[in-house]
């Protein structure tokens, strides 16, 4: 494992607390680049979630989702053109939240031709209503030999701090991980929870490279709670994995695993992003207590 890898961890690890007491403890962080930067390990995904409107109503929970998103500590947003109206959503809410020097502004580049890239992360960076992005990301390698060239572009230009290239439901899994190697990418987005651990070998190769690894789909798209019905929790959970409840189980394993920098669970419900958030303090499991986590919700089917 990577050595600042191991130090990013070893807070963790050496905090008594559980996950009942978490919101006690500061937000986790992990190191992204070589410059000493780091980021909370639990962000936001939009996808679905924030998808809607001009009606106040709908925007009201996805206001609060922000608000309690940054009052706990987060960091990363994740979104896309891809995404219908959540990228016009957030820039409608973000000005009038609290978040300076918090927000981490993830979005990406998605499509098929590379002369269109350009003009789209424009209006991106329009629609967000930011001064430049965080992270911007080829979706799903979409015609990325073209997109990374205006990515690198726009990187030397101050417009964009990490660039790298999503994938999901394990389809490109080693080509992802071969682009951030050859190419020399700093973050590989790429889906990773309880009934998909396919992706463990491109986040251990990525994260050799230094790259940030950002996990999509952490709930299987919300499948993992179904899954799970209602299940309690292994009464071993609270006290020796720190989780209150399935959403802090779900996004424990996944950013106990050393290779992760962040997952981006995706929500529209203030209650559900507080259980979220939760996940992102406190004590993280080691790799025996993963591996009997993994086992435990694997008797559930
Ligand atoms: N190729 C790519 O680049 C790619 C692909 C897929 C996803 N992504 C990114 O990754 C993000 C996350 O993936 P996802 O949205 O597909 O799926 P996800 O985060 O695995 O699951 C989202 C679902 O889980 C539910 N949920 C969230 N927190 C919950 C909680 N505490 N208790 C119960 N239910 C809860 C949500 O419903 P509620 O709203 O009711 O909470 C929603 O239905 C996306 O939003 C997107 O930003 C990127």
């Amino acid at each position: 494992m990577d050595r600042r890898r191991v130090l990013a961890l070893a807070p963790a690890a050496s905090l008594a607390a559980m996950g009942v007491r978490a919101r006690a403890d500061p937000a986790l962080r992990r190191p992204i680049g070589r410059a000493g930067d780091s980021l909370p390990v639990i962000g936001l995904g939009t996808w679905l979630a924030f998808d809607v409107g001009s009606d106040p109503a709908e925007q009201a929970p996805r206001r609060e989702v922000l608000r309690r998103f940054f009052a706990a500590g987060g960091g990363m947003i994740d979104s896309s053109p891809m995404y219908g109206n959540a990228e016009w959503l957030l820039g409608q809410l973000l000005p009038d939240l609290p978040h300076a020097g918090r927000l981490w502004a993830a979005s990406k580049v998605w499509t098929p031709l590379g002369a269109l890239g350009p003009g789209q992360l424009d209006r991106s960076l329009a629609l967000w209503r930011v001064p430049r992005f965080d992270v911007l990301l080829v979706h799903n390698l979409l015609n990325w030999r073209a997109h990374l060239k205006t990515l690198r572009k726009w990187k030397d230009d101050g417009r964009v701090r990490w660039i790298g290239v999503s994938t999901s439901h394990g389809r490109s899994n080693d080509e992802a991980a071969r682009l951030v190697r050859d190419e020399s990418l700093d973050v590989l987005q790429i889906t990773y929870n309880l009934v998909d651990p396919s992706a463990e070998a491109a986040m251990n190769r990525a994260a050799e490279r230094d790259a940030a690894v950002v996990i999509n789909r952490p709930f299987d798209g919300g499948a993992l709670f179904d899954r799970v019905g209602r299940t309690p929790l292994p009464a071993w959970a609270p006290s020796e994995a720190g989780c209150a409840n399935w959403a802090q189980f779900f996004l424990k394993w996944i950013v106990g695993h050393p290779a992760v920098t962040c997952a981006i669970p995706a929500t529209r419900n203030p209650a559900h992003l507080d259980e979220n958030m939760g996940a992102g303090r406190g004590r993280l499991p080691d790799g025996d207590l993963r591996r009997r986590m993994q086992a435990a919700f694997a008797k559930l089917s």
